[in-house]
């Protein structure tokens, strides 16, 4: 059995090396290392792809949702609804732009943003709601799309883990994670379902006026160059890895099957063990499993269990361990129950596209010989 890991990175660029090399030589011998052909080819693909009118390419998620939010200009001390169980890059965003992060719970099952907790905790200085599409699949964007139309607020999708994922409204239309609200950002950090070689990220927004602000801020403010209108960063998607990303979306779709395969085999394979609970499929959307994410009963077992794990050389990690606001750098003074539960109890195993049957029964013979001894 080959050794396991939590993304196999080496053996999925060995399968699709030579278009990727080829891809890459092109680039090196154009010298067009920034703003190549190969970007505006991949913003194009990731429009016709996600159905988003722009994209706009960036140097990473973190910028993404930097820029989405200089291009807002919201007053300082405005208020941002987001989840406290979730990646930092949102908080960080937020407190370096000197707004408020307003943590909202998730649902545990399917560890999505609850609506009910984000309605709860509008006032008058909310200005904006940044759901955050975790392990794969869409939050409940119908009733937080509403929820914001009636209380005139942004959202912006953070979908760095969910690119793909379909969302079906209640009259049957669908879209995808990252084209419902005003604004969508992802990350294409290389162990992401869409990762580069290095960094990247990309921002998607439909509406004309936002995303000509989006380009300007990502681009030193400038439309026009040595025009600078406002305040802006320096973030672009390098071409190399616009070119790569072109031939990994071909195969993302691919990508996201074989990711459900693991999925569905684990889902199985812990049916009947009790103490442990599989993840909730979401009721709207799609799963493009980024992460395959376990909850044990007993959130006393989870270092044991992810020792034992460990010594069998099958590695496994914590999404989140603490809530954001008990983060040192974004401390807060809540208290938010399901949230703290989930982040003493959760674990995530492995999960991509290279997985073989053989690692993925022993993944699962392993977890049941811990739990039924
Ligand atoms: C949910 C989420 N948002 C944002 C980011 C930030 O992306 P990047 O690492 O490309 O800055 C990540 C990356 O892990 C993420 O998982």
């Amino acid at each position: 059995m080959q050794p396991i890991q939590m993304v196999d990175l080496q053996n999925q660029y060995h399968r699709y090396k030579n278009e990727i090399d080829s891809a890459i030589q092109n680039v090196l011998d154009s010298g067009a290392f920034i703003k190549g052909k190969e970007v505006a080819e991949l913003e194009q693909k990731l429009a016709e792809f996600t159905g988003s009118k722009y994209v706009i390419g960036c140097a990473n998620g973190t910028d993404a949702l930097q820029v989405a939010f200089m291009a807002l200009n919201l007053p300082a001390g405005s208020e941002v609804i987001t989840p406290a169980f979730s990646y930092a890059a949102v908080a960080e965003v937020l407190h370096l732009l000197q707004l408020k992060p307003v943590y909202c719970e998730v649902i545990p099952g399917t560890f999505l943003m609850d609506p009910k907790s984000v309605e709860s905790l509008i006032g008058p200085n909310t200005r904006a709601i940044t759901p955050v599409h975790l392990y794969g699949q869409c939050c409940d964007m119908e009733i937080i799309l509403d929820i914001a139309a009636k209380h005139r607020l942004y959202v912006i999708e953070d979908t760095a883990q969910a690119i793909g994922a379909f969302y079906t409204f209640s009259n049957g239309n669908k879209a995808q994670a990252g084209t419902m609200g005003h604004i969508g950002t992802t990350s294409f950090f290389p162990s992401k379902n869409l990762g580069c070689y290095g960094d990247g990220g990309a921002i998607f927004c439909s509406d004309d006026s936002l995303a000509k602000k989006i380009k300007m801020v990502a681009n030193h403010g400038q439309e026009i160059k040595y025009k600078h209108e406002v305040v802006g960063v320096n973030s672009r998607l390098d071409t190399i890895q616009a070119a790569i990303l072109l031939v990994k979306l071909k195969y993302l779709r691919d990508f996201e099957k074989a990711r459900n395969n693991v999925a569905n085999k684990y889902d199985e394979g812990f049916a009947a063990i009790s103490g442990l609970k599989t993840p909730e499929r979401a009721e709207n959307s799609t799963h493009v499993f980024h992460q395959y994410t376990l909850t044990l009963e007993d959130a006393a077992k989870r270092d044991t269990i992810m020792a034992y794990l460990k010594e069998n050389q099958i590695p496994s990690m914590i999404y989140y361990p603490l809530p954001l606001y008990q983060q040192q750098a974004y401390k807060a003074e809540i208290k938010m129950q399901p949230t703290e539960q989930l982040c003493a109890s959760v674990f995530s195993l492995p999960i991509h596209t290279e997985m073989t049957d053989i690692q993925i029964e022993y993944i699962i013979s392993k977890v049941k010989e811990f739990l039924n001894s």
